[in-house]
């Protein structure tokens, strides 16, 4: 099947007035290339910045610039172009050394049309692959791009998350994401974030628990120039930073109440005040919170404001813990290894049966942050090829025993031995009825006695 070419822009550089017209008609007619012709060096040069070239057809001989300095300087500026050199027979030894800087091919003069043909459609071809391949790698980031890439949810329950997670990112309502520590709230938050109109706006996070009530308030809202002593020019809020753009409210459970009927205000008011300020600005952001205590509960003790919680608790997003949807195991545990192998420049290809199923078994108070630790020290420890027991931390290793006192770890008979001796002293050595309670006859008893010397 005949290739289409005419996406490749080639230019001819040749002095030759004759073999410039015929090489531009010869490419144009057998290849369906598109072909710019230009009889010296300068008028070419000017043109690269207008017309992006993927290929060059370059006599060495031009009469205003010598053809390796013009393509050594070509090479510098836009080191993806293709270039053909053409050369008479004097100057056979520059086209070689026109190849070691970095061109594709050379053609002698006197012109052979099929060897022009065969040339260029070599050079084509690879043009092409090159263009197939870039065109695959915007894809593949395209792809990394997915703000949900990354974001590892198999069980019903997490694809229900992820479900959410889609539906209302366009929906721009306030959100409050529920879930223990290290579930992924703010992976969630930033997600939703991401596949919001908002998306190329800010996305500003704050901790509400890591300050004081006065430096919370501060950073929310910002202050004028000289509105208290020490204030010595302006700042903008963190609530203000995230204009156009997503403002993210994290452990919200623990903002102080004074800081909530301030909040529950903004929210209402959709504008807010700096302090030392009478201009309220307008306020085009959307919140998300989210919080690793009941704020349900919370309410219930007064200690969080139920107007508030209603106004973040548009939509709820509850994280699972990770042993609530331990079938994700293996599946995070694969992909945090090969993100550590990335990272650590390592080559483990996965992890022992013995050790996942000690991982199976240990219940991650940190959830999933707890989980990526584990994996990324296993993959920091581990020289193999594969992640055994003796690359988890000692508890989790533990684990197999935690739960069995060592004293029971005994065999089987000396499980019987023990019962026996246990029923005998109970019936007095009464060997009639020790026999009818274990269900054995009589000569059985007896042989074991003798067996086990009781
Ligand atoms: N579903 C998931 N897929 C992949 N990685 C995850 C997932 N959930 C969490 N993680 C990883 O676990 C770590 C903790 O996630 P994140 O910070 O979002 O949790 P969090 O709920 O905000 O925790 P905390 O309450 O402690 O702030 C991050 O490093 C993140 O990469
Ligand atoms: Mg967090």
């Amino acid at each position: 099947m005949k290739k289409d070419f005419s996406s490749i822009i080639t230019a001819v550089v040749d002095d030759e007035i004759i073999f410039l017209k015929r090489v531009k008609s010869l490419l144009e007619k057998n290849l369906g290339l598109k072909v710019y012709a230009y009889n010296n060096a300068q008028e070419f040069l000017s043109s690269i910045n207008e017309i992006d070239f993927d290929l060059l057809l370059l006599d060495l001989n031009l009469p205003d610039l010598d053809g390796i300095t013009v393509l050594t300087y070509l090479k510098k500026l836009k080191s993806d172009i293709e270039v053909i050199i053409v050369t008479g027979h004097a100057t056979v030894d520059s086209a070689v050394e026109a190849i070691k800087i970095g061109a594709n091919d050379y053609l002698e003069k006197p012109l052979n049309k099929n060897k022009l043909i065969f040339t260029v459609n070599n050079t084509l071809e690879k043009i092409l692959l090159k263009k197939e391949n870039i065109k695959l790698k915007n894809i593949l980031d395209q792809r990394d791009k997915d703000p949900l890439d990354g974001f590892i949810a198999n069980c019903q329950k997490m694809v229900d998350v992820t479900n959410i997670i889609k539906k209302i990112a366009p929906l721009d309502c306030n959100v409050l994401i529920e879930g223990e520590t290290g579930t992924g709230k703010e992976m969630v938050a930033r997600a939703i974030h991401n596949l919001s109109k908002r998306s190329k706006g800010p996305f500003i996070s704050i901790n509400c628990g890591g300050f004081s009530e006065e430096l919370i308030t501060n950073e929310l809202f910002g202050h004028e120039k000289e509105a208290f002593t020490g204030a010595h020019s302006r700042r903008i809020g963190l609530i203000e930073a995230a204009q156009k753009g997503t403002l993210f409210l994290d452990e919200i459970g623990e903002m102080p109440p004074s800081v909530q009927v301030k909040l529950l205000k903004v929210i209402e008011e959709k504008r807010i005040y700096r302090l030392g300020s009478n201009t309220p600005i307008d306020l085009d952001i959307r919140i998300i919170a989210a919080t690793n205590r009941d704020l349900k509960t919370l309410v219930k003790k007064r200690l969080f404001r139920e107007d508030l919680y209603f106004r973040l608790n548009v939509v709820n997003v509850r994280l699972p813990k990770l042993r609530e949807r331990s079938e994700d195991i293996p599946i995070l545990i694969s992909y945090f290894i090969s993100k550590y192998n990335k990272q650590f420049d390592k080559d483990i290809r996965g992890i022992s049966n013995k050790a996942i199923s000690l991982l199976l078994k240990y219940d991650f108070p940190g959830n999933v942050r707890e989980l990526e630790n584990i994996i990324q020290r296993a993959v920091a420890l581990c020289d193999g090829q594969e992640i055994k027991p003796e690359h988890l931390p000692s508890d989790i290793t533990n684990l197999n025993f935690t739960n069995v006192s060592t004293k029971l770890l005994m065999s089987l008979e000396e499980i019987e031995k023990n019962h026996i001796k246990r029923v005998l002293e109970f019936t007095g050595y009464d060997k009639k009825a020790t026999a009818a309670i274990l269900k054995i006859p009589r000569t059985t008893l007896w042989r074991k006695m003798k067996k086990y010397n009781l």
